[in-house]
């Protein structure tokens, strides 16, 4: 059998995941509302249907205000808010469905591990075991805000105390042997003490008793996901990530991502097949290369520029409100976001203005992006897959539940039936569907 790639969509409980546009879309939301249960469990189904291996909750507390200094073009165009809690959509989507397996994004900036550990011990029981952690640290300030700080903790300090996080969790995760839960009707013992263990943790960030509340899971603790990609950020994934998720627009970008991966990966003591990585992918299918562009300009028109230019910004650290919207970006001389302005230019190419770069931006139109009828999407996908591996994590596109349900009914069977994508799941827990039966 040829190597099987990994497929997962990524979305989140907002009304846009990704193109800012998505609701405006006619066939958006109809019949469903993104706040419902209805809509999690079709989508679940859905993906279950076409064998998918997760779907990823994206995730953050942030509300964009970098833009003129303020929130309102992003409460104005639902510029990834609202957004509601993610976690409470796992049990719901989980029990439509038995092997479809969930990754939910949390931070470790604005909660304290034990409550993480918790939480994701929890939804390993009530998944049985098919739960995965996107670890994030948090990137903006006005997430800090809401939770009493002035400012994120600079970028070193956060992965310094994501590190001890996941420290904690894993003494907490570990903190009942296996056969610790004794249930001894005749005796009345629930649990043996010798082997259930404080972790007494004192550390520079955290200070934890334990042991957790929630005995050993299915998994023993949620599969680890993560996505950072600075030195600090890829040291990171490369000491406790299983899957790694990347955005980069073409192969050649692909490789030398995987590449650094693995140097980092060799550095940690653990093997390049210990983590998957998962390539941000956006595939709009059309009849034809032609009527998919046409889509994808489609897509871009329902997006105000100034709407995708306020997540720019509040990406970017930096109030683009200050530059022309219609001059080439070439031609704006301006320090400072020379370098930002210069790897636009280096994605959209040289004619490209502020408002294309908005509208672009805003349709989330990030990493590689493919094009053409089921057939012609599917070659493209096997080609990537080919030389870089492991699978890839779906954008939504134009229009919500239903442009899910097109690529499950036509891009699958068409990986399918080239043999590099299965018919039906591998048994077991999320990580052993991933690595093999067995796997730890
Ligand atoms: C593809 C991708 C998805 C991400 N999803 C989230 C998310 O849902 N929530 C969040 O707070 N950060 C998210 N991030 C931000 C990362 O967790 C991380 O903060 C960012 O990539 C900066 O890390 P670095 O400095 O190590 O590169 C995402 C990043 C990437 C590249």
């Amino acid at each position: 059998m040829p190597p099987q790639m990994h497929l997962a969509t990524i979305i989140a409980h907002a009304p846009a995941p990704h193109s800012i546009g998505v609701w405006r879309h006619p066939k958006s939301f109809n019949g469903f509302r993104y706040n419902k249960p209805q809509y999690w469990e079709h989508l679940a189904r859905t993906l279950e249907r076409g064998c998918f291996d997760m779907l990823f909750l994206a995730d953050t507390f942030n509300l964009h205000d970098v833009y003129k200094g303020s929130p309102s073009m992003a409460i104005k165009y639902g510029l990834q808010f609202p957004r509601s809690d993610a976690s409470l959509l796992i049990p719901i989507m989980s029990r439509v469905t038995t092997n479809l397996c969930f990754g939910l994004t949390a931070n470790t900036s604005y909660m304290e591990p034990y409550y993480l550990a918790r939480l994701f011990a929890t939804l390993d029981d009530l998944t049985d075991g098919r739960i995965g952690w996107n670890v994030v640290a948090g990137f903006s300030r006005s997430e800090a805000a809401n939770f009493g700080r002035d400012d994120v903790l600079d970028h070193k300090a956060r992965y310094e105390r994501a590190e001890e996080y996941m420290e904690v969790c894993n003494k907490l995760w570990n903190s009942w042997e296996p056969d610790a839960v004794v249930m001894d009707r005749e005796t009345g013992v629930f649990a043996d003490p010798d082997k259930v263990h404080r972790i007494n943790h004192v550390g520079k960030y955290f200070r934890c008793a334990g042991p957790l509340s929630v005995p050993r899971t299915p998994q023993g603790r949620p599969t680890i996901i993560q996505a950072g990609a600075s030195a600090e950020g890829t040291a990171f994934a490369a000491r406790h990530t299983e899957i790694h998720f990347a955005v980069r627009a073409s192969v050649d970008g692909m490789k030398s991502h995987r590449a650094r991966l693995d140097a980092a990966l060799a550095a940690a003591g653990r093997k390049p097949e210990s983590v998957k990585v998962l390539w941000g992918l956006t595939a709009i299918l059309g009849d034809d290369e032609a009527s998919a562009r046409a889509r994808e300009q489609a897509m871009m028109a329902r997006v105000a520029p100034e709407a995708g230019l306020s997540l720019m910004s509040g990406h970017l650290g930096y109030d683009l409100s200050s530059l022309p919207m219609d001059k080439p970006l070439e031609n704006i001389a301006i320090s400072g976001v020379r370098g930002i302005l210069d790897s636009v230019i280096s994605d959209f190419g040289p004619e490209v203005t502020l408002a294309d770069a908005g509208r672009r931006y805003g349709c989330g139109l990030a990493g590689m992006r493919i094009f053409g009828n089921p057939r012609q999407i599917a070659d493209q996908m096997e080609a990537a897959f080919a030389e870089a591996g492991d699978g890839f994590m779906m954008l939504t596109t134009d229009y919500l539940p239903g442009s899910v349900d097109e690529f499950v009914d036509l891009v699958v069977p068409e990986l399918q039936k080239r043999g590099v994508f299965r018919t039906q799941y591998e048994p077991g827990v999320m990580r052993e569907k991933l690595f093999g039966a067995g796997a730890q």
